[in-house]
């Protein structure tokens, strides 16, 4: 009898099992670990090798038609693209997804993601992508003011009315997208405005902006100073201490009279407006959603750079501003690389570079920004422009690491990766893995090449997992590592060095390097100009 009960509730369960994986799949997002963020799409870790187009590229099919075959060529498996209010919603009310649904087929036609731009109510600081019924209607839609009172082709960050407008259009952006990519998730995020910032004061000053600086600084602030008061970054702490930590009054009274203090009026109102767009297209769509900030060139005071965006030093206020906005995320034109990485890689904040300029060295610093940084993604700007030279290594980084996306997103969650950039200046590093000091220098650094001697070097870079205390993948150009275990007493050989290949996650072993490759044993090395991924167990011996 009992055996019969059983045959029954087996078959029950068998009879109600869940069916397989439901079609639909999960939408995009973002996943925080410890101090590291993934993005998962259809459920799977996916690390960006994107590319950003030319401001004006999407606005064309046509134009577009030969531009997808060589992207997908130079190995990227994001596109991120524009979409333009003034396109989108030429009349008030009436809207045309032509380049939308153009930009969705496309992609999926060449097997890469999107990741959308929405210009809005601001490109650049300017609300040049505005449709026309917005720009020639001052009265609905005002703009800021300069300090002598003239307007700028800026609209207000107030403006009721603009902000109502802009929700409206991004809402059914969102929603259309809903209805043609729910299935197949082919667009992964989207970014808010781009570039927001004040120019050319560092405060708007028109009636409505002045009748909010004399209002107190928001109870909201006030509680994310309070309770992040040990975490803050240095600028926001200095000035709301050199206030004397004041918790109510208006701008002034709390952060002291100065272009910093007009700054972070405008940073909270801009983040504020953009926080609520993002709001409103997640509540038809939840994609995740960032912000890009046009970073300040050293030196310059709020006002003379386009001020107010989601900048380093402002970082706080963003983050209280604008809680549905995921990511802050630099892009670079400027110097510094690393400084930048460091100030936008948070345990709150995962570093995504959605723009780099196009130019040489791209190649190493998507390198080192996955392997250092844990970078999200990594996209230069006008990713369609012909310049050979610097696309071609970045089309050989980005096959790399697409190859090795697998490894590095295990890597990234067991804490066993790190990433180096090296060049002239910075030749050498010294990076513990496992069981082992690496030290890792540029390959010009070994001297056997003539371009040793040559004035300045090209920037070079790799990503370094381990698989064990002794075996590591090294994956980069340009790189020269040689290993010394921690213990003292004891010296590292080279047991084995395989060049080699993912196929489809798997590594599929090439050469044997020994001999000269890996100089008899001393080193492992990727010269300049080539790209590889190698496979390295070691030994020791006294
Ligand atoms: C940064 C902007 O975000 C891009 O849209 C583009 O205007 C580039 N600057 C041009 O350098």
């Amino acid at each position: 009898m009992k055996a019969r009960i059983l045959i029954f509730v087996l078959c029950c369960l068998v009879a109600f099992k869940p069916k397989a994986q439901n079609t639909v799949k999960a939408i995009p997002h973002l996943q925080y670990y410890g101090g590291n963020a993934e993005l998962l799409v259809d459920g799977a870790p996916y690390l960006m090798t994107g590319g950003e187009l030319g401001n004006s590229s999407a606005s064309s099919a046509a134009h577009m038609t030969p531009i997808w075959p060589k992207l997908q060529k130079m190995h990227l498996n994001t596109v991120i693209a524009p979409v333009y209010w003034e396109l989108l919603e030429p009349q008030e009310g009436k809207f045309n997804f032509t380049l939308v649904d153009d930009l969705i087929k496309s992609a999926r036609q060449y097997h890469m993601k999107l990741v959308l731009l929405w210009f809005g109510t601001w490109k650049n600081s300017m609300s040049c992508y505005a449709p026309g019924w917005v720009k020639t209607n001052e009265n609905r839609f005002p703009r800021v003011a300069n300090s002598v009172g003239g307007a700028e082709e800026i609209i207000t960050p107030f403006s009721k009315d603009a902000l109502q407008a802009d929700i409206k259009a991004f809402s059914v952006l969102m929603r259309h997208i809903k209805q043609t990519d729910n299935k197949l998730r082919t667009v992964l995020m989207v970014q808010v405005e781009n570039e927001i910032g004040m120019l050319p004061d560092a405060r708007d000053h028109s009636k409505l902006a002045d009748e909010a600086f004399n209002r107190p600084v928001p109870t909201k602030l006030i509680s994310w100073l309070n309770s992040h008061k040990d975490k803050l970054v240095p600028e926001m702490q200095k000035i709301w201490q050199d206030g004397g930590s004041k918790t109510s009054g208006n701008w002034e009274s709390v952060f002291g009279k100065s272009p910093a203090t007009d700054e972070l009026f405008m940073a909270w109102y801009f983040a504020g407006y953009a926080d609520a767009v993002a709001k409103a297209g997640k509540a038809v769509y939840p994609l995740p959603m960032y912000v890009n900030a046009a970073l300040n060139a050293p030196g310059k005071k709020p006002g003379q750079y386009p001020s107010a965006g989601p900048l380093p030093h402002l970082i706080d206020v963003w983050k209280a501003a604008a809680p549905d906005i995921d990511l802050l995320s630099p892009d670079f034109y400027n110097p510094n690389f690393k400084y930048w990485n460091d100030r936008y890689t948070r345990p709150d904040n995962a570093l995504f570079i959605p723009e780099h300029r196009f130019e040489d060295g791209m190649d190493a610093k998507a390198f080192y920004a996955i392997g250092h940084y844990k970078a999200l993604g990594f996209s230069p700007f006008y990713i369609e422009t012909d310049n050979i030279t610097a696309g071609e290594p970045l089309s050989q980084s980005y096959n790399i690491i697409h190859q090795l996306s697998g490894e590095i997103s295990k890597a990234k969650r067991k804490g066993t990766m790190d990433g180096v950039l090296l060049s002239k200046d910075a030749d050498t590093i010294r990076l513990q893995m496992g069981d082992y000091m690496l030290t890792v220098s540029h390959d010009l650094a070994l001297g056997w090449s003539p371009k040793a001697k040559d004035a300045n070097w090209p920037l070079t870079g790799g990503i370094i997992t381990a698989l064990a205390n002794d075996e590591f993948y090294v994956a980069g150009t340009g790189l020269v590592i040689s290993f010394k275990p921690v213990k003292d007493g004891l010296r590292a050989g080279i047991l084995q060095v395989d060049e080699g290949i993912f196929v489809n996650g798997k590594w599929q072993p090439g050469r044997r390097l020994n001999g000269d490759e890996d100089h008899q044993g001393r080193h492992l090395r990727i010269p300049l100009g080539e790209y590889g991924i190698q496979r390295i167990k070691l030994y020791n011996y006294k």
